[in-house]
Parts: C-alpha cells; sequence; structure tokens
C-alpha cells in the first residue's frame, strides 16, 4: 500500500507577515495574508508529515488541525529565533513568510508626538538578518538542517528587469534548493485564493552559474490555480 509522501517528516513553514514595532502603538508591516503558508502547511499534513507553523501576521486565523503545530510571533526577530530552532533537526523548510527586511533601529518607549515646531520625525531602519539566506549558509558549512530549503519572492519586477529575471537572481543569492516566485501588483496575489507561481529549481542556478541549459524549460514550472494547488505543486 502506497504511504502518504511525507510520513514521518518534520515540515517547517513560516508564514504571513512580520510587524517591526515603532512605538507602543505603531509599527511596519506588509500585505502578507497569509493564505499561501497556511495552504503548504495543511498540504504538507494532509501528506503525513509533522508540520511547525511559524505564523506571523495574517488575515485568516491559523488552522487548529492535528499535525500542525502553529507558533504565533510578529516580529522578524522572533521569526528568526522559531526558524534557528525548529530548522535544525527538520526535513523541508518552507519560508512562505513574508519578512521585514528592515526594522526601526531604535524603538520608542513613548509614543511619538507631532511637535509644534513643524518637524517631521525621521525614522532610521536598520537591516533585518536573511533568514532563509542564513539557514541555507549554515546547512551549507555544517550538514545540518532542512534537505529541502524553499524560498519565496515577490517581485512586480523592474525597470530593467523581469520578474522571473530577478527571482533567479535571488536564488542564486540565497542557495536555496527551490524559489517559488509570485508576480505581484495592483490586485495581484496578496489577499487573493487563486495565484500564479512560476517554481525554479537550482537546476535553474546551476544553469545560471553556466553549469547547464539556462533554456530548460522543466527548470521553471509555471501553474495557476487555488493556493492549494499552488501548495501541491511545491
Ligand atoms: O529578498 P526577499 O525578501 O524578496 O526574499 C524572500 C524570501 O526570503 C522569502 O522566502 C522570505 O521568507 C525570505 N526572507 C528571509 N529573511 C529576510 C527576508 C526574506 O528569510 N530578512
Amino acid at each position: 500500500e502506497a504511504q502518504p509522501a511525507l510520513l514521518g517528516r518534520k515540515v517547517v513553514v513560516t508564514a504571513g507577515g512580520t510587524r517591526e514595532p515603532l512605538d507602543p502603538v505603531r509599527y511596519l508591516g506588509n500585505r502578507s495574508s497569509g493564505k499561501q503558508g497556511l495552504a503548504l502547511a495543511e498540504t504538507a499534513a494532509a501528506a503525513g508529515a509533522q508540520v511547525h507553523l511559524i505564523a506571523g501576521i495574517m488575515d485568516i486565523p491559523a488552522p487548529n488541525l492535528p499535525h500542525i503545530a502553529v507558533e504565533h510571533i510578529e516580529t522578524a526577530a522572533q521569526l528568526h529565533a522559531a526558524v534557528e530552532r525548529e530548522a535544525a533537526d527538520a526535513d523541508v523548510l518552507l519560508m512562505a513568510a513574508a519578512v521585514a527586511d528592515f526594522r526601526p533601529a531604535a524603538y520608542a518607549a513613548q509614543k511619538i508626538k507631532k511637535t509644534d515646531d513643524g518637524e517631521n520625525p525621521v525614522i532610521t531602519l536598520e537591516r533585518n538578518p536573511d533568514i532563509l539566506a542564513e539557514t541555507v549558509a549554515r546547512r551549507d558549512s555544517t550538514g545540518t538542517g532542512p534537505g529541502v530549503i524553499v524560498g519565496f519572492a515577490a517581485e512586480t519586477g523592474s525597470a530593467d528587469a523581469a520578474p522571473l529575471e530577478l527571482a533567479q537572481a535571488k536564488l542564486l543569492r540565497k542557495g536555496c534548493d527551490l524559489l517559488v516566485l509570485n508576480q505581484v501588483g495592483e490586485n495581484l496575489v496578496f489577499g487573493r485564493d487563486e495565484t500564479e507561481i512560476h517554481i525554479l529549481t537550482s537546476a535553474a542556478r546551476a544553469a545560471q552559474a553556466g553549469e547547464g541549459s539556462a533554456e530548460n524549460a522543466s527548470d521553471v514550472l509555471t501553474l495557476r490555480g487555488t493556493k492549494h494547488e499552488a501548495a501541491a505543486a511545491i
């Protein structure tokens, strides 16, 4: 009898957005709905995995399902600590969370006030660690950590690069095994149930490094459907 594909595997999923506090009432956040991450967690659990879901800020409640342990976090620093702890003995890491690249350099213990002198406050930001790249680097240097590490990228494209090119560069830079590209923009992807994804494999990474043919169509798989269908493909 066929066994579920992920039976006995530990899958760590990060989902939703992070929130970076500025003062007791304000934060920097993003538009991640968490839907793709939840779909990944549910799909992995249905395939027999033991799932650890690290849930940031989401539009929908986290599932209360067997085989999915939910850990709530808010900041990138909390996400970082949770991934470090949980990825160590995981088989698969799916980094679907929209992690803030920057956080306010200082947290104001009191609410930032308007002043009478007409001066506007200046908010200085500092970089958050790249959790995905760090987890890959640790695996490369110690030989431990998830055998499969999947990154996600939401790209609008830029003046001189198409989203797919940006994603290919990101796959190389982060060193993960798969990179899932979502094209984003007005009314695209964020918060929606339907999505269009491109799954880039590290074969595309090898091709970029000159070890194969960049034309090899199997390096990029494009899929349009629900976020659950996307999760099943991933
Ligand atoms: O560079 P960018 O933010 O587009 O990369 C997206 C991917 O990197 C996602 O998988 C996200 O979870 C991960 N990431 C991370 N740590 C950050 C920023 C992004 O792990 N500080």
